[in-house]
């Protein structure tokens, strides 16, 4: 059997100092085979988006492991991270995130030029072409409706054709219908390339399309059910 491609283990992080400080993340482990779709589920406050964040190696736990395909985060270096989170990780969040100076075209291929790949540029615009904003390209993310902005913040994370697509409420500023297409584009995606999703969510029909909903309370795993995949 493959090892699992995400592997939390007794993972605890407190945030914040003084009267701010909290105890976000208790006691957390979770696995995640290869190719799962999991929805992260819990009130507002809980520590989905904390937990998200320590996955995708963009937080540091203070105490526990987390293993990502294969690494051992915890025991990375800064550098070492960075460059194994953009090629195994890529991160969606509800607010886009895109860098507006720079084109949809250069938000996607100036990572993957930094990377160190040759072919950023035409790599950038297959995969904004996959997303379908083949004729955006040359456009400012001021210039893009929020459904446009998030298909380039996703076409970005997937550049790099990471093994793990981390979505933190990716749908979240975008009405329905236009939310309705960014899912089915990620797991359209996700199913194309074999990846594996962990979606936060507050929606419940949307965390019953994963293959698993975990749900989280005051940093604690409170449940974690299996669901058939629709
Ligand atoms: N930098 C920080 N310093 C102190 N506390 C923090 C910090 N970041 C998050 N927290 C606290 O950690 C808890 C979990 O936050 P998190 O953003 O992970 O929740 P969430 O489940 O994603 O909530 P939401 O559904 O509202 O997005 C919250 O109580 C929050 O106030
Ligand atoms: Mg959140």
């Amino acid at each position: 059997m493959q090892p699992p491609i995400i592997e939390l283990e007794d993972v605890d992080l407190t945030l914040g100092a003084g009267a701010a400080r909290a105890h976000v993340l208790k006691k957390i482990s979770l696995t995640v085979n290869e190719g799962e779709a999991v929805g992260l589920i819990g009130p507002s406050g809980s520590g989905k988006s904390t937990l998200l964040m320590t996955l995708a190696g963009l937080e540091r736990p203070d105490s526990g492991r987390v293993v990502v395909d294969g690494a051992d985060l915890t025991r990375l270096s800064e550098t070492a991270l960075a460059r194994y989170r953009g090629r195994r990780i890529g991160v969606v969040f509800q607010s886009f995130q895109l860098i507006p100076a720079m084109t949809a075209l250069e938000n996607v291929a100036v990572p993957l030029e930094l990377a160190g790949r040759a072919d950023a540029f035409a790599r950038a615009k297959e995969e904004l072409e996959a997303v379908g904003l083949g004729a955006r390209l040359a456009h400012y993310p001021a210039q893009l409706s929020g459904g446009e902005q998030q298909r380039v913040a996703l076409a970005r994370a997937l550049a790099p054709d990471p093994a793990i697509l981390a979505a933190d409420e990716p749908t979240g500023n975008l009405d329905s219908e236009t939310g309705a297409a960014i899912i089915d584009l990620i797991f359209a995606q996700q199913a194309r390339r074999g990846a594996t999703l962990v979606l936060v969510t507050h929606d419940a029909t949307l965390a019953a399309r994963c293959g698993r909903a975990v749900r989280l309370r005051s940093g604690r795993i409170e449940s974690a059910e299996t669901a058939a995949r629709a």
